[in-house]
């Protein structure tokens, strides 16, 4: 991408969308009958002005969404008015090791897996758990080194023979958390968390989001704040719920004393047991679940490619 991509945070227009299965309400006159038919001269019907006409079924707005994670390629079409998936996704393991020549190739085929869905003009959004800067990888904390210095967007535009949007994976799970999920029509300055195998952060400042801040990565203690306060470090040694909330909460009291979010969104897949950690939270700023869970990596991706193509 030459640009970093305008990402704004409208709510979406609430258009009625029609689903495939949708059809235009009959037009056809009641059936007269044959006797009728014979002895009734009619007059030939009117045109119908544009007004009266039936509308045809809106179709919804689609985007594509590419989630690429340290097991699995995820990809989804993604109906942008809704924030949902069109069709159902595709998951095909992550090969190992993970390098941009092994990685590109899957991407493709998870695309080719959902042709049948697709327009083959959907602005195509992908994530990275990096660094994508103007898209290109300047980080590998969880991934092959080997992608640092990658220009990610031309690796995939040339196995996909179409243009891309490439941005970090937390970057478009926030994205999607404020244009649809849990912070949906929140103003002000939104913390966006995932908590996973490191940890990714999003900020978004009155819908916009300010890319790249890879707030895992705060020394808190002396150390690395995701390698106390991940998921990966609670599976790893073995915490219990509370043993792990008291090192989140010395993660989140740090990140609230030098952002002063009005909200905290927690994401990542743990955010399904929110109920098992995030009561024995003590923060002063409302720290709430992720809405979209698994999903919004890919919503947010596609959204966020949706944006910089209205911008070209
Ligand atoms: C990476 C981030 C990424 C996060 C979640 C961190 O280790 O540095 O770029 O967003 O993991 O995958």
């Amino acid at each position: 991408m030459t640009e970093t991509p305008d990402t704004t945070a409208e709510t979406p227009a609430e258009t009625p969308t029609g689903t495939a299965g949708d059809t235009a309400p009959a037009t056809t006159a009641p059936a007269t009958t044959g006797r009728a038919a014979a002895t009734t001269r009619r007059r030939p019907a009117a045109p119908r002005s544009a007004a009266s006409r039936p509308a045809a079924p809106a179709k919804p707005r689609l985007g594509l969404g590419i989630d690429i994670g340290g097991s699995g390629i995820k990809g989804a079409p993604v109906d942008l008015e809704a924030g949902t998936f069109a069709a159902e996704r595709v998951r095909i393991e992550t090969p190992q090791p993970a390098t941009p020549s092994a990685i590109a190739p899957v991407v493709a085929q998870v695309v080719e897996q959902l042709g049948d869905h697709l327009q083959g003009d959907e602005p195509i959004g992908i994530t990275f758990p990096a660094v994508i800067q103007h898209g290109i990888a300047r980080s590998a904390a969880n991934v092959d080194e080997s992608w640092i210095g990658t220009d990610a967007e031309s690796l995939f535009s040339d196995a996909l023979g179409r243009p891309v949007v490439v941005v970090n994976d937390a970057d478009a799970a926030g994205f999607a958390e404020v244009t649809f999920g849990a912070a949906k029509g929140i103003h002000g300055v939104v913390l966006v968390t995932t908590l996973g195998t490191g940890i990714g952060s999003a900020l978004i400042v009155d819908g916009r989001l300010v890319p790249n801040t890879e707030l895992g990565h705060l020394e808190v203690g002396g150390h690395d704040a995701e390698k106390k306060a991940a998921d990966s470090a609670r599976e790893r040694h073995d915490l219990s719920w509370a043993q792990w909330a008291k090192r989140l909460q010395r993660y989140y009291s740090h990140l609230e004393d030098l952002l002063w979010p009005d909200l905290i969104v927690v994401g990542g897949g743990v955010s399904k047991k929110h109920e098992k950690f995030l009561p024995l939270l003590d923060l002063r700023t409302p720290i709430v679940p992720a809405h979209l869970l698994n999903d919004a990596g890919i919503i947010g991706a596609a959204s966020l490619a949706a944006q910089a193509a209205e911008k070209r």
